[in-house]
């Protein structure tokens, strides 16, 4: 989380301004917290830009949660959808959408243990398949969509989990944005949902209430208690974003940052990359070195530097570095000249 964020919780921990109460201690229908849930909901709208005929629901679950919802609300038109395989979380998707109707997975990338993004026409989805299911960012593999699957008529459902607001994206090419909460918006458990509102009312009929989108958009995420505390340091971290000068402004850092750490990846003679250029994520950057031995030891040096998180998923083995928009760029600079310096001392 962006350090001002904190700060500012910080302060309004004990008196949430004036009303002598911390956010946590709040009625959810108090007016206090309707202003806080309307105001984080508006600044989400301002830095995607929006448009009113999708509705912003902030839920609970985790983007897990939104594996099984995403299916129980939009497959029973026709009982089929079409997923986009790219790693461990399209993965876990397309398996928990397996049980509500026909999946049928269009596009992988398996073959090559997920290094790339695989081409996606019009011409492979399947005719009526309610919708088209991809990750934009597969934080454990380090891949993006630099260019989005163009779906026709059929909505195109995003697991944006990894890369929301890191990056500027046009809603509009969406029927359902998804993401967990923790690591561009705020603490984990909370998901925000932006749903084309054409797309609500098709759930199954046996859907529980608390998964069904239209009841959470009929009572503007208020239907039960909502994460009233996550949904307001939500609204802090978007404040943060606004005044940074929104995503376009994030995404240039962001660029810079990824792009300090591919250059040395690319002259290096001991660190590899495995995603393929084109596809490289802004937001995670796995790299390895040669043997097991070598990464453990690097991993030890910078944890001594006070470098922590760094150790890479073991489908993919090595290091990833997490670069998210609270990252610094002081913070890449240091593990960049680490990994300089490691170079230097080993080869
Ligand atoms: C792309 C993506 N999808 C889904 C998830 C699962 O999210 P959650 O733990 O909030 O259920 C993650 C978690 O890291 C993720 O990166």
């Amino acid at each position: 989380l962006p350090e001002p964020v904190l700060k500012k919780a910080a302060e309004q921990m004990l008196d949430y301004n004036g009303t002598g109460m911390c956010v946590m201690e709040m009625s959810h229908r108090s007016p206090e917290y309707e202003e806080i849930i309307k105001s984080a909901e508006s600044s989400l709208r301002k830095l995607m830009n929006i448009p009113a005929r999708y509705k912003v629901l902030f839920l609970q679950g985790g983007a897990s949660s939104q594996f099984a919802m995403v299916p129980m609300n939009l497959i029973g038109k026709t009982g089929t959808a079409d997923y986009i395989h790219t790693g461990t979380w399209s993965s876990k998707a397309l398996s928990e959408a397996k049980k509500y109707g026909t999946v049928s997975v269009v596009a992988s990338s398996e073959d090559k243990n997920f290094t790339y993004i695989p081409e996606a026409d019009l011409g492979i989805f399947t005719k009526d398949a309610s919708y088209v299911h991809i990750t934009t960012n597969n934080t454990i593999e380090g891949t993006v969509y630099t260019k989005l699957p163009q779906t026709g008529e059929i909505p195109l459902v995003a697991d944006m989990s990894s890369d929301i607001l890191s990056r500027e994206y046009d809603v509009t090419k969406f029927g359902i944005i998804y993401a967990g909460a923790q690591k561009n918006i705020g603490p984990a458990g909370l998901t925000v949902v932006i749903v084309r509102e054409d797309l609500m009312g098709r759930q199954l009929p046996q859907t529980p209430a608390m998964f069904t989108y239209a009841i959470h958009a009929e009572h503007g995420s208020l239907y039960n208690t909502p994460p009233t505390y996550s949904v307001y340091i939500a609204k802090l971290v978007f404040e943060w974003l606004l005044d940074f000068g929104g995503v376009r402004a994030i995404e240039e850092t962001n660029r810079k940052k990824a792009a300090m750490l591919y250059d040395f990846l690319d002259e290096s003679r001991l660190f590899k990359a495995p995603v393929v250029k084109k596809d490289r994520s802004i937001m995670n950057i796995p790299f390895t070195l040669e043997t097991d031995e070598q990464n453990k030891k690097f991993l030890k040096e910078v944890e001594k530097r006070g470098m922590v998180n760094l150790k890479g998923h073991r489908s993919v083995g090595g290091m990833r570095a997490s670069i998210y928009n609270a990252m610094p760029v002081e913070g890449v600079k240091t593990l960049v000249n680490h990994m300089k310096q490691f170079e230097m001392e080993n080869k």
